[in-house]
């Protein structure tokens, strides 16, 4: 594994979810994950494989849980990130998707080498964070706005 990479989005205030579920709707977002992940594999908790609607087509989804052999969205399910990894171990990059959990040990582990990085320009009610004190140890290279839609959002690439 040469790359692993964080994806997220959070609003202006660091919120990611709330209740479960992203607690924002933005369709160009969605579009800009999908693109950015398409082939590759995610590596997720299972909470947030609980959100998905469906398995994401297109992408491995590794789920991490402690207590489930399976989930309905899941290529296949690890008990710990060590077992993720190491399955994936041959490929070039795979992502970290969330949710709070996941981000907090992946930079734990010090395994992560980028941050793509949606900030939300806006502040809705949220009960999880993206930890963005880990970001310290990463340089902004790139930004690109998408002011169009609603709401608009702006792209940072770290590493
Ligand atoms: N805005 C964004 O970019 C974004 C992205 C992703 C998610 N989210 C949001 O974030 C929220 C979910 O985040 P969360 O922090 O509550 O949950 P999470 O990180 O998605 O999942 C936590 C679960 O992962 C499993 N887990 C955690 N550490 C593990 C380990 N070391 N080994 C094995 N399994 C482990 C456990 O599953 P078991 O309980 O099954 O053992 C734990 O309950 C939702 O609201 C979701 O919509 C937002």
């Amino acid at each position: 594994m040469k790359k692993v990479t964080v994806i997220a989005a959070a609003d202006l205030a660091s919120g990611i979810g709330h209740e479960g579920t992203i607690p924002w709707r933005c369709a160009r977002d969605l579009k800009h994950f999908k693109e950015t992940t398409q082939g590759k594999s995610l590596i997720m908790g299972r909470r947030t494989a609980d959100s998905l609607p469906f398995k994401l087509p297109g992408r491995k989804t590794y789920v991490l849980s402690r207590n489930l052999d399976d989930h309905p969205h899941a290529d296949k399910v690890c008990g710990s990130m060590l077992e993720a990894t190491s399955l994936l171990s041959d490929e070039e990059e795979i992502f970290i998707a969330g949710g709070e959990e996941i981000y907090r040990w992946a930079f734990d582990q010090k395994i992560v080498t980028d941050v793509v990085l949606s900030t939300i320009l806006g502040v809705w009610d949220c009960d999880k964070v993206f930890p963005m004190e880990y970001l310290k140890d990463f340089k902004a290279r790139y930004s690109k706005g998408f002011m169009a839609g609603s709401p608009s959002f702006v792209v940072t690439w770290f590493k």
